[in-house]
């Protein structure tokens, strides 16, 4: 596999959902991802990350093509995705998979592992009896570190911890062949004493197997463990801001809202978290995603807004080694944060 060649594009993505508040009341739209174009290259890891409501769910959904554009264009492997022929959109299909969040949602309650992972194998021709998926979900569990495969592929899910089920989900996953896994916050609810695993577990996979990922996160320590060498892409109110290198843009963030993002993440110093720490925001409030302020969104809340934040959206730009939209990014000052290093992962 080459790296550095996008596996997926994402060209001036927007996807709008409709939203109905009462049974005779017009339904108001919600532009959840705006105007967003991103690459993800084979092999490499991305996090996206964001506040609770920002699009990421949505973005990733798009992605993996569960989610159709109200505009703009998805290519995978320089395929548009609109115009693939049958072959190609299973190849597509096949080709990205989504690992969600809440894994007890995610399985058939009623249905073995085997039958969950197995069945799919059979139908898809990957395997030609039963006895050859059975052997294949055996290889799948162990490649998950769920070992003696036989203690787990006759359970049924609610038999398993949340730990372990994440698993089941990524043996899933890479049951097809996938180039890109999107993992949507696949650790926030498990317990946090299992969660390295799993973002290790991860690691491997990408290492071993060559797919790559995009982990959705909340969580700017979970972000700079799993993507070390990656790139980390931020969102806020459904559109992209800063995108860089993950050990770069969290040493050194361009952006006023990352900066402020990061200003609040818990520091284990109680030294310095002794001392008053203001945010670097003129507002904790978040506007509606459904009625975005106008220039560029973040602009009520930016301790550097000028006029023409109020009017002009910025537009994602080349700056130092990344990417930004802040028409002030040359003037900010630099963001210091001396116990970055000392963050551990929640
Ligand atoms: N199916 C849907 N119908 C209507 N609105 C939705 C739907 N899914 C998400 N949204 C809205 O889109 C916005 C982004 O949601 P989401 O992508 O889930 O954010 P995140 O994953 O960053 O928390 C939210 O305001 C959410 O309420
Ligand atoms: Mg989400």
């Amino acid at each position: 596999m080459i790296k550095n060649q996008p596996i997926m594009q994402l060209k001036d993505v927007s996807i709008v959902f409709e939203k109905r508040t009462g049974l005779f009341s017009k339904p108001t739209k919600i532009k959840a991802v705006n105007d967003v174009s991103l690459n993800i290259n084979s092999g490499e890891i991305v996090a996206l990350v964001g506040e609770s409501g920002c699009g990421k769910t949505t973005l990733g959904k798009a992605i993996a093509g569960l989610l159709d554009p109200a505009e703009g264009q998805v290519f995978f492997n320089g395929i548009d995705v609109k115009k693939m022929n049958k072959k190609q959109f299973e190849e597509y299909r096949n080709g990205v998979q989504i690992v969600q969040q809440d894994s007890y949602a995610a399985l058939n309650p009623a249905r073995t592992i085997y039958q969950s992972l197995g069945e799919p194998l059979l139908h898809k021709k990957i395997v030609k009896d039963k006895k050859e998926a059975y052997e294949r979900v055996c290889e799948l569990l162990t490649t998950v570190e769920l070992t003696p495969p036989e203690q787990f592929i006759n359970k049924y899910p609610h038999q398993l911890s949340g730990g372990q089920r994440q698993r089941i989900l990524m043996a899933r996953a890479i049951s097809l062949s996938p180039k890109l896994i999107v993992a949507d916050e696949p650790v926030s609810m498990i317990d946090v004493s299992l969660r390295i695993a799993v973002l290790n577990l991860m690691a491997r996979l990408n290492k071993t197997l060559g797919i790559a990922f995009v982990y959705i996160t909340h969580d700017l320590a979970t972000a700079r463990y799993i993507a070390k060498n990656g790139k980390i892409v931020v969102m806020y109110l459904g559109e992209l801001i800063e995108i860089g290198n993950v050990i770069e843009v969290i040493k050194d963030p361009k952006h006023p809202y990352l900066q402020a993002l990061l200003s609040a993440v818990p520091i284990p110093n109680p030294w310095i978290a002794k001392q008053e720490k203001e945010l670097p925001l003129k507002s904790l409030d978040m506007p509606s995603i459904s009625n975005p302020p106008s220039g560029c969104r973040f602009n009520p809340r930016c301790i550097y807004a000028t006029e023409k934040c109020e009017i002009e959206p910025p537009i994602l730009r080349q700056f130092d080694n990344g990417l930004i939209a802040c028409h002030n990014a040359e003037k900010i000052p630099k963001f210091v944060l001396p116990s970055i290093e000392s963050v551990t992962v929640e």
